[in-house]
């Protein structure tokens, strides 16, 4: 219903608003231009999506894998490639129709575009090139990646997000930062997916070593 998914929305706005504040306070500790680099919290492990109840199935434990992100600088993405290369996963790289500029992309100005939309959340809405990928309804496990923006998801994965169906999937964030930890950006993305069996999800920095990477995919269950 159009009314769960408007709701759920304002909710994640609600949510994204309230801990905003709280990664500025952080960030503020140290330096206070540095509003992007809020204090980092244990990577905490993703709980083991298993669900293997039907017997005689060679298939993964995870099913039909799909490996969906957000990157604006290629460290998400890296990511990404090397999880789904670890599962044999398809890959769904979430595109805006304007891509970030470098320019667009600089928190330090003012005037830039991430830091407009990071003050005015009505300027969030970002339009995507692709909101569904190909053969959605087959997938049974989705691991959804994206980096921190000021504490939170990066919002151009927000409309993968909301315009999706996620009933009956299992759903893995992961997320690249600087410092901070993944935070409750998961939760604000369950609550804005309005379905789904959301995992806790895992952070890695930006400069993750591909081991790093396949360790936690081979404790996932997935393969
Ligand atoms: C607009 C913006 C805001 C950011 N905010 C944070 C932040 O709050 N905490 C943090 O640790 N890193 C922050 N970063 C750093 C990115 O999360 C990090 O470089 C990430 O790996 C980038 O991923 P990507 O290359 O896939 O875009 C920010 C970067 C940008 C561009």
């Amino acid at each position: 219903m159009n009314t769960a998914r408007t709701l759920s929305r304002r909710s994640f706005l609600m949510g994204a608003a309230a801990i905003a504040p709280l990664s500025l306070l952080l960030a503020g500790c140290s330096n206070d231009e540095e509003e992007a680099a809020p204090a980092q919290a244990a990577p905490e492990q993703a709980e083991t999506a298993t669900d293997d109840s039907s017997a005689a199935d060679a298939a993964p434990a995870g099913g039909n894998v799909l490996v969906a992100y957000y990157s604006a600088q290629g460290h998400t993405e890296a990511v990404a490639q090397t999880i789904a290369d670890e599962l044999g996963a398809d890959l769904f790289e979430v595109t805006p129709a304007e891509p970030y500029s470098d320019d667009d992309l600089n928190w330090t100005d003012d005037n830039s575009r991430v830091t407009q939309e990071h003050e005015d959340e009505s300027l969030r809405d970002v339009e995507l090139e692709q909101v569904t990928p190909d053969g959605w309804e087959d997938y049974d496990t989705v691991l959804v990646g994206y980096p921190i923006w000021w504490g939170i998801a990066a919002w151009p994965i927000d409309n993968f997000i909301s315009g999706n169906d996620w009933n009956g999937k299992t759903v893995i964030p992961f997320c690249t930062s600087s410092s901070s930890g993944l935070g409750q950006s998961g939760e604000l993305l369950a609550e804005a997916a309005g379905g789904g069996n959301w995992q806790e999800g895992q952070r890695f920095s930006s400069s993750a070593d591909e081991s790093e990477i396949r360790d936690w995919v081979s404790g996932l269950g997935l393969a």
